[in-house]
């Protein structure tokens, strides 16, 4: 009889996202991640967009943006594996100086921290002087180095209010900041960025799910332009969303968000029936089971940042943990 090993426990949790045959082509590096993260003293730490995989089959913590930046405080480890992108990777890094941060793949950027540099914010404070500036978490540590304080989508109202002030300069996600102001008082000056995946939905993809799945309740992430967030049932964070499934148990539901989300909130919610139009991260997507395996069997590639921008950073990192 062939061994139980960690890979054949964890099928019965993917079983409905996953195909036996794919997971037979994972399973050795699902088993040969749990045992490094054993010798290493690892931690896996991965974002909603994860693969199934990944998400259900080697993450030690799993969660939207603000989750990982929370927990990434609390690691009792030496390592830890950022399965996300690079940003999430300088956040956990920030957080924790003294450990190893290992990102799978290097190139695992973001569209919304390209958009931007430290410059760009040092222009804009020239441009609206005395206005705080309020950065959203996909940005470079250097971009966050020059804010006041940092925001995700899961507390960005929070944040902007908590400044006691009439007028922000919220960056650099155009969209989040058009919704975040559509709920708030505070004026919001805004930065031209975009998530190359949200920026892809349309009001008219919502009205053909409407219509061809009728009943169906639409989910949408604040990355969103404004015009599908304002047709959506609900917009929330990944973890937003997440918990709203599980709470509501909707009998149909789409997530116009990034296309794993699915497959992962699918796998517990098996009664579910998830309509998934298709858009992949091709950042998060660059994140593998053999590149996390890679990752910790040569301790590479390894995080750091640039001395000159770290203080600054964190301070604005921490500034929004502090907001509660
Ligand atoms: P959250 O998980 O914080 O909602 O962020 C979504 C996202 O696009 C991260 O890259
Ligand atoms: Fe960046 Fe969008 Fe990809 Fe998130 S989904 S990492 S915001 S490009």
């Amino acid at each position: 009889m062939p061994a139980i090993t960690p890979a054949t426990g964890l099928y019965e949790k993917v079983k409905s996202v996953i195909l036996p045959a794919e997971w037979s082509e994972f399973a050795p590096d699902v088993d040969a991640i749990h045992r490094l993260k054993r010798e290493k003293n690892a931690v896996i730490l991965a974002h909603n967009y994860q693969t199934p995989e990944i998400f259900h089959g080697v993450a030690d913590i799993v969660g939207d943006s603000l989750a990982l930046a929370r927990e990434a405080m609390k690691v009792d480890a030496d390592v830890i594996v950022l399965a996300g992108v690079h940003f999430m990777a300088e956040t956990a890094k920030l957080l924790n100086p003294a450990k190893r941060v290992l990102i799978p793949d290097l190139r695992a950027g973001c569209s919304l921290a390209e958009s931007i540099t430290a410059e760009d914010v040092r222009l804009l404070r020239q441009r609206w002087p005395g206005v705080p500036v309020v950065t959203y978490v996909n940005t470079s540590a250097a971009v966050k180095a020059e804010s006041d304080i940092c925001c995700t989508s899961g507390n960005a109202r929070k944040i902007v209010e908590s400044l006691g002030v009439p007028k922000v300069i919220m960056l650099p996600d155009e969209y989040l900041a058009q919704n975040i102001a559509k709920e708030t008082n505070v004026e919001i000056i805004t930065w031209a960025g975009h998530c190359e995946v949200h920026e892809r939905f349309s009001p008219a993809d919502v009205r053909q799910l409407r219509a061809g799945h009728p009943g169906i309740v639409v989910l949408a992430h604040p990355e969103c332009p404004p015009e599908v967030v304002a047709e959506a049932d609900f917009a929330g964070s990944t973890a937003a969303m997440a918990d709203y499934v599980t709470r509501q148990k909707p009998g149909r539901v789409v997530l116009m968000t990034e296309c794993s989300m699915s497959d992962n909130i699918a796998a517990l919610n098996p009664g579910i029936e998830f309509v998934r139009p298709c858009n992949l991260c091709p950042h998060m997507k660059r994140i593998t089971l053999a590149k996390i395996r890679r990752a910790l069997e040569t301790m590479r590639h390894e995080v750091t940042i640039d001395p000159s921008v770290a203080a600054a950073a964190r301070r604005a990192v921490e500034r929004m943990l502090a907001v509660r």
